[in-house]
């Protein structure tokens, strides 16, 4: 049991320690209007500064781990060399972690580019492929005897679909075959990550024990109650692109046969060299984390191209009965999490997997203060229950399921909506110098906990 968040949405400090510029900031200086109450990247939680206090109120509500990430703009350089002072940081929050008894989860990349080398084309560019594995070189020689578990890549399928596809997220573009071949580059980049993890490993780098996973948001996909074929295929899709992709990477070291064939029926087909499917071989992992928080319902698409011309898959289905998270707009069904589970021990029976990020992010949380001072949030006690019940339920019919982990812990900076939802069981107080308070729900995970050691649930 643990909790999640990420280096971009908790440090601040943007500035400091010769940290770079990342896209996320680029962004932010060219258009603050474009984020909630015009709070840009720059703030975080100001981790920076409060890691040992955050570390020690992790390990006071009994969480036996947690994930955040190396901000690639702290620990390189612009000539691809380490930087001192960034490196720096990060080993003190190891350090930290390790007094306090609490295992660290290392991830490398969370949608943070750093701002030269989006500039230079970013995941459009080879060479920013090439940048991206010398820094992952380089953090597991710097921290392989600190960390033992690592992670490539948070979610890559969010960039691909949210600034190449869609086109909501700087630099806006709405070009789906720019997005598969983006989706293409951070594949190659994941594998030559894990070629570089083995090859650190087997250079003496890295603890013994040491491993290497991806973390994505394999959202199961669903459709309506009697599919027409065209639903079917829609679905088929939909799962090839934003789960069978990553899953087939991470087991097998390719990439599905079927979706690469309609890409290239379809003129979406990413351009691949020769050598590629080597490197793509060095994609296997140790284990994976499914971030979850809203199925994927989907249908035949309505037209047969998008804004932009080119062909569509799949069109969202608005299921008559959903429950939403209506200040995230986003749905809750909390059995999307065992359906997964089911799916991976039918399908992917040998990879082990952990509940890498669940969360419920809600506005105003003011409103559910009590007299002395505390959030009351029971929705969210409520949605972690709904969904843990779930996640044992899958661990009981044979999911190989090891781990859950809350997103996030702490209130911290969520893109473009910046400090709008608040997902924390821990409150951050932005009015009063970052001061940190428990919410009704991080007493509740800690004698859930206790319970679990003493051997009740
Ligand atoms: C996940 C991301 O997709 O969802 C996090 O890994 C993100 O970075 C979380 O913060 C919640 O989404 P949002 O957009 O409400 O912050």
């Amino acid at each position: 049991m643990g909790a999640a968040m990420s280096g971009p949405q908790t440090e601040g400090a943007y500035k400091k320690d010769h940290r770079l510029e990342s896209f996320w900031d680029t962004w932010s200086d060219l258009s603050i209007s474009d984020f909630y109450n015009k709070v840009g990247s720059y703030v975080g939680n100001n981790f920076y500064e409060k890691y040992e206090e955050d570390i020690k109120l992790f390990k006071s509500i009994h969480l036996d781990s947690f994930r955040t990430s190396i901000q690639w703009t702290r620990l390189m350089d612009q000539n691809q060399k380490l930087n001192p002072e960034g490196a720096a940081f990060y080993h003190k929050v190891c350090a930290c972690a390790r007094e306090n008894d609490i295992e660290l989860f290392m991830n490398l990349y969370h949608f943070d580019m750093p701002a030269y080398l989006f500039a230079r084309g970013g995941w459009t560019s080879r060479e920013v492929v090439e940048a991206y594995a010398a820094y992952a070189r380089t953090a597991f020689r710097e921290f392989g005897k600190e960390i033992r578990c690592w992670f490539t890549f948070n979610e890559p399928i969010v960039e691909p679909d949210q600034e190449y596809r869609h086109g909501a997220w700087y630099p806006f573009v709405k070009d789906a075959r720019q997005g598969m071949q983006v989706q293409y580059h951070i594949s190659l980049a994941h594998s030559l990550a894990v070629r570089e993890f083995n090859k650190a490993k087997e250079e003496g780098y890295m603890l013994p024990d040491a491993q290497i996973g991806l973390i994505n948001a394999f959202a199961p996909p669903y459709t309506k109650e009697n599919p027409s074929p065209e639903d079917l295929e829609a679905v088929r899709m939909t799962d090839g692109i934003q789960n069978r992709w990553w899953l087939d990477l991470c087991m097998s070291g390719t990439l599905p046969k079927d979706v690469l064939d309609t890409l290239t029926e379809y003129g979406l087909a990413p351009e691949m060299r020769p050598g590629d499917e080597e490197i793509l071989k060095c994609g296997r992992v140790d284990w994976l984390g499914f971030n979850y928080y809203q199925p994927n319902r989907v249908q035949a698409p309505l037209t047969k191209t998008d804004e932009a011309g080119y062909p569509k898959f799949a069109d969202p289905y608005i299921w008559p009965e959903r429950k939403m998270n209506i200040y995230r707009g986003w749905e809750i069904y909390p059995k999307g999490i065992y359906d997964f589970g089911m799916k991976m021990k039918n399908e992917y029976p040998d990879m082990k997997f952990f509940i890498s990020e669940n969360g419920m992010g809600v506005e105003h949380e003011d409103r559910f203060r009590s007299e002395d001072g505390e959030i009351q949030d029971d929705y969210r006690i409520e949605f972690v229950e709904d969904h843990l019940k779930w996640v044992m339920k899958a661990v009981e019919e044979g999911a190989n399921c090891v781990g859950y982990h809350y997103w996030g812990v702490i209130d911290n900076w969520s893109w473009s909506n910046a400090f709008k939802n608040r997902y924390g069981f821990i409150e951050v107080d932005l009015m009063n110098n970052y001061t940190r308070r428990l919410k009704k729900s991080a007493h509740w995970i800690k004698s859930l906990i206790e319970q679990r050691d003493k051997g009740d649930n």
